[in-house]
């Protein structure tokens, strides 16, 4: 797919001294096309729905409902926390840096965003004054609804909201179960407008549902162009019989496994990419860390910033790193001028800044290599397309995965325990037993 581009060359030991004997990748092939084989069936039993979304005909629905928000308000601010904000922020990210960067803008002349992502005070007073002086669109999104940072999060706008807005009914969007939860509930109650999160899509899984397609509506980014991007990766994916994705997910695994490598970062190079590495974070980690001997560590890296911080560490630390290299097919033209003659500012004379970045990428590839640290390289296109396309594959790579480490990749239980004795902490009803234990804990 021309959008987004892998080379794994640099996975395995004919070019990389520390990678991976292809052999052994051929001989896990049958393991591999089992796995595939279990997903589809998976699949075809409606297990997976979130494979589906860019198939399906709520999905159009959405967009359609969703299409008079584009562009409409400023600041727009989103309500979430984990799988039900990283999504929405890494295509805020992706498609308009480095105005969200800088100035947490969707582009030029877009509107403000805030994703709050925390319930941190300073953040989410700021954000409320923003939009205490604008025309402010709320989206609070919450796959359960009963999400104790997105409540917090909720209460605060949704008084402020009602306090200035005559039209607030206009300005909060809810998406959430379509059933069931707290958010629900305030949606039906009130005659919110509306958005499902269904059955079986899960949080970090969400990103090409109404999670990631509303945010994104709201802020002019092409969602057609997000799903196509998917249904070209699943076509090609399901055309070469799991062709690259298949090839990635049983090297990361093997080498995890058999040449003691858990530790996996995505080091982006662009720093539009970097929430993309956030998500991708979460994806794998909450997906695939539940046995204590065998679980894989995500990590984000930047470059060319952590060669300044972490690539010491990496080169002659422990040998048990592989690295995802994620950058760009191209970058924007920005020329360095003719100043401060000295020997070390010669060389920079006219040159773009985006092949100082590129050249400090393909040095350090270079130098992962001679120290034996595996990696492979995406490098996609600035679109909307390459965007969906990624979230495609690296959902499916982790469901792979996930299969490779007879693990279920769609739940998170450990989580549960810190919820239940933070609410127990905060005095909820029915979570009193926690308290005490807290209580009992701090003595
Ligand atoms: O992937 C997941 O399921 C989680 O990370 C959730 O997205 C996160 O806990 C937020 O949950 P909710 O969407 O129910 O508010």
């Amino acid at each position: 797919m021309k959008a987004i581009e892998i080379d794994t060359r640099h996975l395995f030991k004919d070019l990389n001294p520390g990678g991976i004997d292809r052999k052994e990748v051929q001989a896990f092939w049958p393991k591999g096309q089992r796995a595939l084989w279990n997903l589809q069936t998976k699949r075809n039993r409606g297990e997976l729905p979130f494979l589906d979304l860019p198939y399906r005909k709520d999905t159009e629905e959405i967009l359609e409902k969703a299409k008079d928000l584009s562009l409409r308000f400023d600041p727009v601010v989103v309500l979430g926390i984990g799988g039900s904000c990283l999504a929405p922020q890494a295509i805020a990210h992706f498609t308009f840096h480095p105005w969200m960067l800088l100035e947490s803008k969707a582009g030029p002349n877009g509107p403000k965003v805030f994703f709050l992502d925390n319930v941190d005070p300073s953040t989410c007073q700021r954000a409320l004054e923003e939009a205490r002086e604008g025309n402010p669109l709320v989206l609070a999104i919450s796959k359960s609804g009963s999400t104790l940072e997105t409540l917090s999060q909720l209460l605060l706008f949704l008084k402020a909201l009602k306090d200035r807005f005559r039209d607030w009914k206009e300005r909060l969007v809810i998406i959430t179960d379509p059933k069931k939860g707290p958010l629900r509930e305030l949606a039906d109650q009130e005659g919110l407008r509306s958005f499902p999160i269904e059955e079986g899509v899960v949080g970090r899984y969400s990103a090409l549902s109404a999670v990631g397609l509303v945010p994104s509506v709201a802020l002019g980014v092409n969602a057609e162009e997000l799903l196509l991007g998917s249904i070209e990766v699943d076509r090609w994916i399901r055309e070469e019989e799991g062709g690259v994705a298949l090839e990635v997910a049983m090297s990361l695994f093997l080498l995890h496994k058999n040449y003691g490598k858990p530790i996996w970062i995505t080091l982006t190079y662009g720093d539009g990419l970097f929430p993309l590495g956030l998500w991708r974070n979460q994806l794998l980690g909450e997906s695939l860390g539940k046995r204590e001997d065998l679980a894989p560590t995500p990590m984000v890296s930047r470059g060319t910033t952590d060669q300044h911080s972490q690539l010491q560490l990496w080169l002659e630390g422990p040998k048990d790193k592989i690295f995802t290299v994620l950058g760009l097919k191209e970058y924007p033209s920005l020329k360095l001028p003719e100043e401060f003659p000295r020997d070390e500012t010669y060389c920079l004379w006219g040159k773009e800044m985006g092949e100082i970045l590129l050249s400090e990428k393909k040095a350090t590839e270079f130098v992962l290599e001679e120290r034996g640290c595996p990696f492979y390289r995406i490098d996609l296109r600035n679109s909307a397309k390459a965007l969906g396309g990624l979230f495609f594959l690296w959902e499916f790579e982790v469901l792979l995965l996930g299969e490779f480490y007879g693990i279920d990749p769609l739940t998170q239980p450990a989580v549960e325990r810190g919820k239940r004795l933070t609410w127990g902490m905060l005095g909820r009803k029915g979570f009193e037993k926690e308290r005490k234990e807290i209580e009992a804990w701090e003595k």
